[in-house]
């Protein structure tokens, strides 16, 4: 079952999308996180956020719509509190980040470095607005996103830990392993430029593109008049945007085949998942199919393994990318 997405080998290509499993070890009761390729947990800013007003979730046909807002405590938070837990059920961590600004980006990323070897990856949720570029949406602009990828990658270069010196008992600074974090970019599928982008981000420093982010949308209730969201818009997430999810995973893999892609975007069975990797990603993200069934993770990832075997299927590496 095993993959390898660039550098980072993974037991299983399933792994939760961002948002849809909590921040830490909430999905435990009914998954062994462990045995999950990974979780990757809500995006995190470097300071605490109260994100949109109620309500925030809604139903949808084939899906759902959310504007929660990237509500959260911090990174610094998380690291105290949350991830411990997270690691002491043998997972896999990817922290995913956010900011308003690149200097956003930059802060959260310098203290995830300070835990880097508790880390499988860092992902950069580009989908937010940008407050210095009149709140266009980084992840829609290919200098934009480039820009905080490689902010980011400067930023785990740069950082060094302090170490106990053997020889004369003070603290000295060694490299960090936060050097060799890998960084994923995640990317909308809310532009025509999504192939730009890509090549761009990934030149930038990203190490593998997680294709694809919500699909923005809006539901109105016919009775009050009014968007259900109090947010008014939101993103729209499932099946119903599954197809949007395969086109950009093909049309990525075929413009650049040399760059990892984790595809997301309506997996609800193993079929969804086989589907996304034979567009060209290495691995998968299971999210709203969480909210419907909080086993759909490790649902998904038995019935991959039941499809390898009735299909003949030795190894991920036939099936990914075979669709070109
Ligand atoms: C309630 C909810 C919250 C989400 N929060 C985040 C988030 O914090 N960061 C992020 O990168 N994506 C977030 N997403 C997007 C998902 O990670 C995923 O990209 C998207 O929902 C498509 O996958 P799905 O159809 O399997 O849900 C969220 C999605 C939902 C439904």
């Amino acid at each position: 079952m095993a993959v390898r997405v660039g550098n980072v080998t993974l037991p299983s290509p399933v792994l939760t999308a961002s948002g849809t499993a909590g921040h830490s070890d909430e999905l435990a009761a009914y998954v062994d996180l462990s045995s999950i390729g990974a979780v990757v947990v809500k995006s995190m800013a470097s300071f605490e956020w109260k994100g949109n007003p109620a309500p925030r979730l809604h139903a949808v046909d084939g899906g759902m719509i959310n504007a929660v807002g990237l509500q959260g405590n911090g990174v610094e938070k998380w690291i105290r509190d949350e991830l411990p837990q997270l690691r002491a059920r043998g997972a896999r961590v990817v922290a995913s980040i956010w900011g308003f600004r690149e200097s956003d980006y930059e802060s959260a990323v310098r203290s995830l470095a300070t835990v880097a070897d508790q880390l499988t990856a860092v992902e950069v949720n580009l989908s937010c607005p940008n407050l210095d570029h009149a709140r266009t949406m980084f992840a829609h602009d290919a200098a934009q996103s480039a820009r905080v990828v490689a902010a980011v990658r400067a930023a785990l270069a740069g950082s060094v830990s302090t170490s106990e010196s053997a020889v004369t008992n003070q603290s000295v600074p060694t490299h960090s392993p936060a050097n060799a974090l890998p960084i994923w970019a995640k990317l909308s599928p809310n532009t025509d430029r999504l192939i730009d982008i890509a090549g761009v981000v990934a030149s930038a420093g990203a190490d593998a593109l997680v294709l694809v982010n919500t699909v923005l949308g809006m539901q109105i209730d016919t009775e009050t008049r009014r968007p259900v969201l109090g947010n008014g818009g939101g993103g729209l997430s499932g099946s119903a945007i599954h197809a949007v999810a395969v086109r950009s995973v093909f049309d990525v893999r075929a413009a650049h085949p040399q760059i990892p892609i984790i595809g997301v975007g309506g997996v609800a069975r193993a079929e969804h998942a086989v589907e996304l990797m034979l567009a060209g990603a290495n691995a998968v993200q299971v999210g709203t199919a969480t909210f419907a069934d909080p086993r759909a993770t490790a649902k998904i990832q038995h019935g991959l393994q039941r499809w390898m075997r009735r299909h003949g299927v030795a190894s991920w590496g036939e099936i990914i990318g075979a669709a070109h």
